[in-house]
């Protein structure tokens, strides 16, 4: 306890934040299928803390982390809600589409104190749900620190999160946010219900964010907050590049057809999209664009229609302003080996990962032990064959 006091306070807080988190998630009797639950690190010092009970519970639950050790795509967005998803109420519903900003983060653009007009080199935007505390704390720390890389590029990160749709689920919700964001200065949180559907709110409220409150940034990655970044290979890609020109890159899907199914995740009935194909669009866990394209999307994507799928809403954006997104192999992650504590399993290869660009689908400690690994000193690879296509080749035991 003595030494807990004497931390400082930006220590405490955080320390604070973790414990409340716990406690609440403790506190609910299921855990949902996500992992937030059994993977907060910081919860160990707390169980040892805390009574018998709490101990007891995260003991159960660690088991379960190894039942579903498999990543799952979905795993880092909130679930399309379960009963049948109601179209024809988001077709009455969709006009309704301004949303109020219930937490600002007004001087994340300006870099050297407000007032000041220099803007970020990049913003790192990060899809998250009030309840993944861990999975937002996890990129903090590692691929979105925020900082200067070499040559005095500065890189800012936000997470950008709804209202939990189940209050229950985590109460306080609200004041938790609030300290988080206090503590962090990284949140931008919107009055609208945080749910699979609702993500495509969640892309145009961040293109007005950035068209009114970072207007001068130069390049924004965005993306989901189960994927590993290599930051360093998104920069040296964006060396050369004019952020006043368009850009937008990323794992680009080509001629795609709406999926009739009704079971499926992506199900879109035919009377919410007629068209054959979908237009190209950017899919798999993240994408990089200027500060132009996302200023000329904030105001193409007001003119189309909402769509419930908001990689493919995005896309339509794209297409009306004539922007074609471009592909890039170090996007390309689908299905190659994913990093592993376990001996027996010796396909990764930090080499092999230090070529891409994203990686997703990743859990928490894969995240993490991805970054260590080639954060490494010890690290040595062989010279990249090229400089600028991020060959990287698919090992022979595929996953998928
Ligand atoms: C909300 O969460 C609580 C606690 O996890 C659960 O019991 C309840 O069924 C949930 N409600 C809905 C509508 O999902
Ligand atoms: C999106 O959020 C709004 C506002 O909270 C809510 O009324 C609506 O039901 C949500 N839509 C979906 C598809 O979840
Ligand atoms: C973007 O910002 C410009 C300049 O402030 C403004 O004129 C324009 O209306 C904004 N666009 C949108 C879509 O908000
Ligand atoms: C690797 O690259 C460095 C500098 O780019 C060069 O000096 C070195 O000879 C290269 N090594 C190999 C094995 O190609």
């Amino acid at each position: 306890m003595r030494r807990i006091l004497h931390m400082k306070g930006d220590v405490m807080c955080t320390v604070l934040l973790l414990v409340l988190f716990c406690l609440l998630l403790y506190a609910r009797h299921e855990f949902p299928s996500s992992p937030s639950g059994p993977q907060l690190p910081p919860c160990k010092p707390q169980s040892r803390l805390k009574s018998p009970q709490s101990k007891s519970k995260s003991k159960g639950k660690s088991k379960s982390r190894r039942r579903n050790a498999v990543p799952t795509k979905a795993a880092g967005n909130p679930l399309p809600t379960m009963p049948p998803f109601d179209f024809a109420g988001y077709m009455r519903e969709k006009d309704n589409r301004n949303f109020k900003l219930l937490i600002d983060q007004p001087e994340k653009c300006h870099i050297g104190g407000s007032g000041s007009n220099a803007a970020p080199y990049m913003l790192i935007a990060v899809k998250s749900i009030a309840a993944d505390f861990d999975k937002r704390q996890v990129v903090r720390r590692t691929w979105g620190k925020e900082g200067h890389f070499e040559n005095g590029v500065s890189i800012r990160t936000v997470f950008l999160l709804g209202v939990p749709k189940n209050h229950t689920a985590l109460p306080l919700w609200d004041r938790l946010l609030a300290y988080e964001s206090h503590t962090f200065k990284d949140i931008l949180l919107w009055d609208f219900e945080d749910t699979f559907f609702n993500l495509t709110l969640k892309e145009t409220h961040f293109l007005n964010w950035v068209n009114s409150s970072c207007p001068h940034v130069k390049f924004i990655f965005k993306g989901d907050a189960d994927v590993y970044v290599n930051v360093e290979n998104i920069l040296e890609m964006l060396r050369g590049q004019e952020p006043d020109g368009d850009l937008f890159v990323g794992d680009i899907i080509i001629n795609a057809k709406p999926i009739r199914r009704r079971t499926s995740k992506y199900y879109v009935p035919e009377f919410l999209y007629g068209g054959g194909l979908y237009p190209n669009y950017a899919g798999g866990g993240g994408f990089v664009m200027s500060g132009h394209t996302a200023r000329r999307l904030s105001s193409a994507c007001q003119q189309v229609e909402l769509f419930p799928i908001d990689d493919v809403f995005l896309g339509m954006c794209l297409q009306l302003i004539g922007i074609k997104p471009s592909r890039h192999q170090g996007f390309r992650t689908f299905g190659i080996p994913r990093p592993s504590a376990a001996p027996h399993l010796q396909t990764f290869d930090p080499c092999f990962y230090r070529e891409l660009m994203v990686v997703h689908s990743l859990r928490v400690p894969q995240i993490w032990l991805m970054w260590n690994l080639l954060h490494d000193p010890k690290l040595s690879c062989h010279n990249r064959t090229s400089q600028s296509s991020w060959p990287f080749k698919w090992r022979g035991n595929d996953s998928l």
